[in-house]
């Protein structure tokens, strides 16, 4: 039987998630509820302590959707995004009626890292939730995958993996005891968002296709070095599936370059760390943020290093987080 909450709420929380092998253009749409498939697989690390948490009611007295984000009503592109998700659901469930969000992220403001990720699944949970669906962890991930693609993954705790319509888990966050050492350089907005840049990179970038063509292979030692907890040649195939992606979006018109000199700087720091015996490996996102991945015992060095070079105005130790939690909020009738 249906579990639809009338009266009470449902409230999800889903962590950020970092793509180590990159997710950079979309396949094909072939079909209603077909957008977002991507073009390359990618892999990636959910993280501890940022995170989403949305609370979705009905709101049968309501004309229309209300999506209240860190108490600023959306409106426009920026709840258009969260509209094929709750579409999604009111026709998985043969609803009509419109929903109430409000969602607060949890993600310091000056950690400058992007929450469509956790926002969108956060979303995706609660809302199936309230209307009564029960849905698996990988039916989740394809609903959260059409408010953003990289949403998909954060359903997951720790390591997982994305290629077609959902996300699969790879491994939980006690297998293996790494940190996500954040460099911030820039926590403004970003220069050009990763939708619109992906997009212009796969139409107008000579370079796009060598990047496609290229990335199973990256994608593949990922998996293999995440399994065998291998740092070093992890951090090969992530900085190679970076330095792909973002030549690919420099190739294209007009150019997309997200990096700042801070960012080199941080990458030269990097290199250092890993002569002088420090394993550990750097991906960037769309802007010019450099999280480098590092063994936990490694997060304070690291950190110190990052934290003195000019230009990063802030440096945030994660390690691997948790997936979707759900929790049905009922009131009394
Ligand atoms: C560089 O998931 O934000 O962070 O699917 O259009 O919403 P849409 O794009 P989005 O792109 C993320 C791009 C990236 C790499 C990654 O997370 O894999």
């Amino acid at each position: 039987m249906s579990d639809l909450i009338l009266q009470g709420s449902v409230v999800a929380q889903a962590n950020v998630n970092i793509a180590l092998i990159k997710y950079w253009g979309k396949a094909p749409e072939r079909g209603v509820w077909e957008q977002n498939l991507p073009a390359v697989p990618s892999l990636s690390l959910t993280l501890d302590g940022l995170q989403t948490e949305t609370r979705v009611r009905f709101a049968p007295e309501a004309a229309d959707d209300r999506v209240v984000l860190d108490g600023v009503t959306l409106e426009g592109g920026a709840l258009e995004r969260c509209r094929p998700i709750l579409e999604r659901v009111r026709e998985l469930a043969d609803l009509a009626a419109p929903f109430h969000v409000e969602s607060t992220n949890r993600v310091p403001t000056a950690a400058g890292l992007a929450s469509s990720a956790s926002g969108a699944a956060a979303l995706a949970a609660a809302s199936s939730r309230c209307a009564g669906l029960t849905l698996s962890l990988e039916e989740l991930s394809a609903l959260a995958r059409l408010g953003s693609g990289s949403a998909c993954r954060s359903v997951f705790p720790a390591w997982s993996a994305w290629e077609g319509a959902h996300a699969r888990p790879i491994a939980g966050p006690e297998h293996w005891d790494v940190a996500l050492v954040v460099a911030v350089i820039d926590a403004g907005p970003k220069s050009v968002g990763s939708r619109d840049a992906m997009n212009r990179t796969a139409r107008t970038s000579p370079l796009y296709a060598g990047w496609v063509g290229s990335a199973r292979a990256d994608f593949e030692a990922g998996l293999r070095a995440v399994e065998a907890r291998d740092l070093h040649a992890l951090s090969i195939a992530m900085e190679r599936s970076t330095l792909r992606m973002h030549a690919s979006a420099m190739g294209a018109d007009p150019p997309i370059l997200y990096w700042k000199p801070a960012s080199l700087s941080v990458v030269e720091v990097v290199r250092e760390l890993s002569t002088r015996g420090v394993p550990c490996g750097w991906t960037m996102d769309a802007g010019p943020n450099v999280k480098v991945l590092c063994e936990g015992s490694s997060a304070d060095e690291v950190r110190e290093a990052l934290a003195g070079i000019e230009g990063v105005t802030e440096v945030i130790v994660c390690g691997p987080g948790p997936g979707l939690q759900v929790a049905v909020e009922r009131e009394a009738s």
